[in-house]
C-alpha cells in the first residue's frame, strides 16, 4: 500500500493586527456635528472633534479645496488619532493620502517631485466617456490562421469573423489578429455577450447570454449569466471610471515612452520622476474635460503627519501648490511650539513659515484628564479584547494621569501579557505593578540616565 499519511488540518488561525489607531472608527459626532464623549472609539477632545466634522462637511461638499488645515497640540493628545478619523468619516471615494514630514527627505528624488505626487494621488477624476462599441452575443464565429512569419511550422491567428446577435439586430463583421487573439485568450465562444472597443480594439467578455443555448443548460456554472442586450450591435455607451491625476500621469509616462514592450519586459514604468511637461499636459486634458463636463474633479486629502519636519524649500512649494488650481485639503500636524524654521534659523510658531500658518485654519489639541484617559483605555482594551479587573484598570490610568496617555496604552498591553504568561485571564493590579517595575517612563528613565551620568558614553 502506498504511505499516504492523513494531516490533521490546521485550526485557522488569524493574526490579528492592532495598530496604535485601530480602535478610531469615525469622529463620533451626532446628526447636528455635535461631540458624544465616547462615541466612535473616540473619548473627549470635543472641540477638535467637532472642528474637523466641519471640515469633513466641507470637504464633501467641495468647498475646501486648496485650504490648509493644522492640527497643533502636545504629543499624544490624538491629532494623528483625529486624522484617521476624518480618512474614515470621508469614505473610500475621497482619496486620502497620509505621509510623514520626513517622507521628503530621499536620496532618488527631489523633495518637490515627492510633494507633487503625493499631492496628484490626492486628486480624484471622475471621467465620463461615449465610445463606439460593438456590442452583443456571439452567435457564430470563424478564426483565419497563418504560418507563423519566424515559425512556418507553427500557426497564429491572422484575421476573425464575428457575428454578433442583439434583441434587434444581427451584425458579422471581421477584424484583425490583435482582436482574435484576445478572442483566444479570454476563452470566449459562441453564447458569450462580448464588447469590442470600435477604436481600441479591447475586447470584453461580458457574460454568458441568458438566451444562448449555453446559458440555459443547468451545469453548475460560475459565469455570470446576463440577458441579451438590446438596440443596436454598434453603439455609443457611456463609461465611468474613476483615476487619479498621479495615476493618469503615469499611464500618460508610459504611452509615451513606447508602452509595450517596456512595462512587459521591466515589469512597470521605468521613471522615478514624472516630466513636468507630461503633468502639465495631463492638467491640460483635464481641465478642458471638466469645461465639456466629461469629467469632475474630487479633490481628496493629503495628510502630512510631522509636518515641522518639513524643510523651507518644501513649505513655499505648498504654499505655492495650494494656490494652484487643482490641489487637494492639505492637513498638517505637528506637536511642536515655537521652534525654528527646518533650513533657516528664524523662529516660528509651530515651525511653520508665517505665511503658510496665516493662510490656514488651526485645531488644537488638548491634554487629557484622567477620566478620558481611563475611557480611552476602556476602549483599547476592549480593542485588544484585554479583561482587566476594575482597580488594575484605575491604577493604569493614575499612571497615566502622571505620565502619559501614550505610556498607559502601552503599560495595558504590557499588563495583558503578563497576565497571559501568568495563565490568568484578567488583568490584576499586580500585572500592572510588575510591569511598571520592569518598564520607565520618560522622567524615570531621565532620572536613570542622569545617575549614571558620569558613566554614560558621550559620543
Ligand atoms: N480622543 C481620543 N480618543 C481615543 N483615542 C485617542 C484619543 N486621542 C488619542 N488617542 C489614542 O492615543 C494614542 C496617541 O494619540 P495620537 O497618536 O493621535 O497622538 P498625536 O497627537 O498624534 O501625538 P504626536 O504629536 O506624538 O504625533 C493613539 O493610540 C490614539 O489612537
Ligand atoms: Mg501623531
Amino acid at each position: 500500500m502506498a504511505s499516504i499519511k492523513e494531516l490533521p488540518t490546521r485550526p485557522a488561525t488569524r493574526f490579528e493586527r492592532i495598530g496604535a489607531h485601530t480602535h478610531i472608527k469615525g469622529l463620533g459626532l451626532d446628526e447636528n456635528l455635535k461631540a458624544v464623549r465616547i462615541k466612535d472609539g473616540m473619548v473627549g477632545q470635543e472641540r477638535a472633534r467637532e472642528a474637523a466634522g466641519l471640515v469633513v462637511q466641507m470637504i464633501k461638499e467641495g468647498k475646501l479645496s486648496g485650504k490648509t488645515v493644522i492640527f497643533a497640540g502636545p504629543p499624544g493628545t490624538g491629532k494623528t488619532a483625529i486624522a484617521v478619523a476624518i480618512s474614515k468619516e470621508l469614505g473610500e471615494n475621497v482619496p486620502f493620502i497620509q505621509m510623514s514630514g520626513s517622507e521628503i527627505y530621499s536620496s532618488e528624488r527631489k523633495k518637490t517631485e515627492i510633494l507633487i505626487e503625493a499631492i496628484r494621488k490626492c486628486i480624484g477624476v471622475e471621467i465620463h466617456e461615449m465610445r463606439k462599441v460593438y456590442e452583443g452575443e456571439l452567435t457564430s464565429m470563424d478564426i483565419k490562421t497563418a504560418s507563423h512569419p519566424y515559425n512556418p511550422y507553427q500557426k497564429v491567428p491572422e484575421s476573425i469573423r464575428l457575428t454578433l446577435k442583439t434583441q434587434d439586430e444581427e451584425k458579422t463583421i471581421e477584424a484583425g489578429s490583435t482582436i482574435a487573439q484576445q478572442v483566444i485568450q479570454e476563452n470566449i465562444s459562441e453564447g458569450y455577450i462580448i464588447q469590442i472597443d470600435a477604436e481600441t480594439g479591447r475586447v470584453v467578455n461580458l457574460g454568458v447570454s441568458m438566451e444562448s443555448t449555453k446559458g440555459q443548460t443547468y451545469d453548475i456554472d460560475t459565469r455570470k449569466k446576463i440577458p441579451r442586450p438590446q438596440g443596436k450591435v454598434l453603439k455609443e455607451k457611456e463609461f465611468v471610471y474613476t483615476l487619479t491625476l498621479a495615476g493618469m500621469d503615469e499611464i500618460n509616462a508610459r504611452q509615451r515612452m513606447g508602452g509595450g514592450i517596456f512595462s512587459l519586459f521591466m515589469g512597470g514604468a521605468q521613471t522615478k520622476e514624472i516630466d513636468t511637461e507630461i503633468r502639465t499636459a495631463v492638467d491640460e486634458a483635464v481641465k478642458k474635460m471638466v469645461d465639456e463636463e466629461k469629467a469632475f474633479i474630487h479633490p481628496g486629502v493629503l495628510f502630512i503627519d510631522d509636518s515641522h519636519l518639513l524643510d523651507l524649500e518644501a513649505f513655499s512649494f505648498l504654499g505655492r501648490a495650494i494656490e494652484s488650481e487643482l490641489v487637494p485639503i492639505i492637513i498638517l500636524a505637528t506637536n511642536r511650539g515655537v521652534t525654528t524654521i527646518r533650513g533657516t534659523d528664524v523662529k516660528s510658531p509651530m515651525g511653520f513659515p508665517l505665511d503658510l500658518v496665516d493662510r490656514s485654519v488651526i485645531i488644537g489639541t488638548e491634554d487629557y484628564d484622567a477620566d478620558s484617559i481611563r475611557e480611552i483605555l476602556k476602549t483599547r482594551s476592549k480593542e485588544e479584547k484585554i479583561d482587566i479587573k476594575e482597580n488594575a484598570l484605575e491604577k493604569i490610568t493614575e499612571v497615566g494621569a502622571k505620565t502619559s496617555l501614550r505610556y498607559s496604552v502601552q503599560l495595558l498591553s504590557l499588563a495583558a501579557q503578563n497576565a497571559k504568561s501568568a495563565k490568568r485571564k484578567d488583568v490584576t493590579v499586580k500585572d500592572v505593578e510588575r510591569v511598571s517595575n520592569l518598564f520607565m517612563d520618560v522622567s524615570e528613565a531621565t532620572q536613570h540616565l542622569k545617575k549614571y551620568d558620569d558613566k554614560m558614553m558621550v559620543h
